[in-house]
């Protein structure tokens, strides 16, 4: 395969490794300046110049985009994308992961365990922010920050107020999360490469830091992922539409919380710490995929008028619950069932003979006007926990948004 490194920096670590781990393999290999990229929207089809000139055919893709151009490159990565070019790291995959409260919006409509976590703009709305998530000692992140810079400790909520305050005085959007204590200053880096994890190490904070992030000091060793850590890395990673990402978790006492994805790995750390090939792996993982390029399947199905991609929730007590698909009698109605979702799992292509269980989701194609009727009326929020009562009177009730 012929194969572009999209990456500023071709002496880092991480891009030599993939580029020689490609050419090992025989494969073409170019590191490609990203910034060096012209998107050419001007002829018929979408179209790519490189340095001044129509760029030649390429295979696959794998991007680095650093955080600092994640607006230019991700657009560069769609270019591709609509040039029909493999790559395991989708555009839209680097912005939704980048946005660290963008990342959890997005995984939270999965059973994915998270640190509690609040946005919020008005000073009013600090306070009772700060106790839904849990009270003081809290942590404070600034949205795109990387190696642990703009992850702060509030020790109580006096010093959090202010934080929140002097932040967003300088134009910082912030998010206020839950101290997760029990992980002690470590976190699990894992590193899903399509839908495993391929390599993982544990990184442990120095002295009485509590971001254990490597460019803080933090300490690494391989560490050996339980199935629960494991499927909660991978079904984060492939949430975000990412193939290739280092997916970062504390240990908490319910098990792995997610704090953030990021589509950039850095492979040093992970590859010394577990003397594993993980760019090998990457490789690897891009040249058995290079025949399907990532497609965005909702808009492909959605240009035939009156039919769409809708999901079907299975209530308790419905007439569905019991019945297998063929039973169920929605392929007369013509919808198709692409995927069924229970639980944790993902059952793909159902087959006719599937039971339907009350709390099932069913991914559809079909006819809107027949799907109207199976789509339930917005569903009622629930609440889950109540605003914690302070022992003043300063906690006003909380109005519904
Ligand atoms: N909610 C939290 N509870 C406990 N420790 C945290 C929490 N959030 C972050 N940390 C620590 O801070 C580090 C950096 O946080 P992270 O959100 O990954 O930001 P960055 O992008 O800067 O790495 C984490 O690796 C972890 O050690
Ligand atoms: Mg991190």
């Amino acid at each position: 395969m012929k194969l572009a490194i999209l990456s500023r920096s071709p002496g880092a670590y991480s891009t030599h490794r993939l580029k020689s781990a490609a050419l090992e393999r025989g494969h073409q290999c170019k590191v490609l300046n990203t910034l060096r990229f012209a998107i050419d929207l001007a002829g018929d089809e979408p179209d790519l110049q490189f340095r001044g000139r129509q760029l030649s055919d390429y295979d696959a893709i794998l991007p680095r985009i650093g955080a600092s151009i994640t607006y230019f490159g991700s657009a560069v990565v769609r270019q591709f994308e609509q040039m029909d070019v493999y790559t395991p790291i989708t555009a839209n995959g680097i912005t939704n992961s980048r946005d660290k409260l963008r990342a959890i919006q997005i995984l939270s409509r999965h059973e994915i365990g998270m640190p509690a976590t609040a946005f919020v703009r008005d000073r009013k709305d600090v306070l009772p922010a700060i106790e839904r998530v849990g009270g003081a000692p809290v942590v404070i992140k600034l949205l795109e920050g990387t190696q642990g810079i703009g992850v702060i400790l509030a020790p109580d909520t006096k010093v959090a107020e202010a934080i929140i305050e002097t932040l967003q005085s300088t134009r910082q959007n912030v998010l206020i999360q839950q101290f997760v204590a029990e992980s002690k200053g470590r976190d699990v880096r894992a590193l899903v490469v399509g839908d495993r994890v391929v390599a993982a190490m544990r990184r442990t904070a120095q002295g009485d830091e509590f971001r254990s992030n490597v460019h803080r000091g933090g300490s690494v060793e391989a560490v050996e992922l339980d199935e629960e850590f494991a499927s909660t890395a991978v079904a984060s990673a492939q949430i975000m539409g990412l193939r290739v990402a280092g997916v970062d978790m504390l240990e908490g006492d319910d098990g792995p919380m997610v704090m953030e994805v990021n589509s950039s790995p850095g492979l040093e750390g992970i590859e010394r710490a577990t003397r594993l090939d993980v760019a090998g792996s990457i490789i690897d993982y891009a040249q058995e995929h290079v025949r399907f390029p990532e497609l965005d399947i909702r808009q492909r199905l959605t240009v035939s008028r009156g039919y769409g991609v809708n999901e079907i929730h299975i209530p308790k007590g419905s007439a569905f619950v019991g019945q297998t698909i063929a039973g169920s009698e929605l392929r007369q109605k013509d919808i198709v069932v692409l995927s069924l979702h229970r639980n944790k799992t993902v059952i793909p292509n159902p087959r006719d003979s599937r039971v339907l269980e009350a709390d099932d989701r069913l991914l559809c194609f079909g006819k809107r006007e027949s799907m109207k009727d199976l789509i339930p009326e917005r569903r009622r929020r629930i609440r889950k926990r109540k605003v914690k009562k302070l022992d003043t009177e300063v906690n006003a009730p909380v109005a519904e948004g």
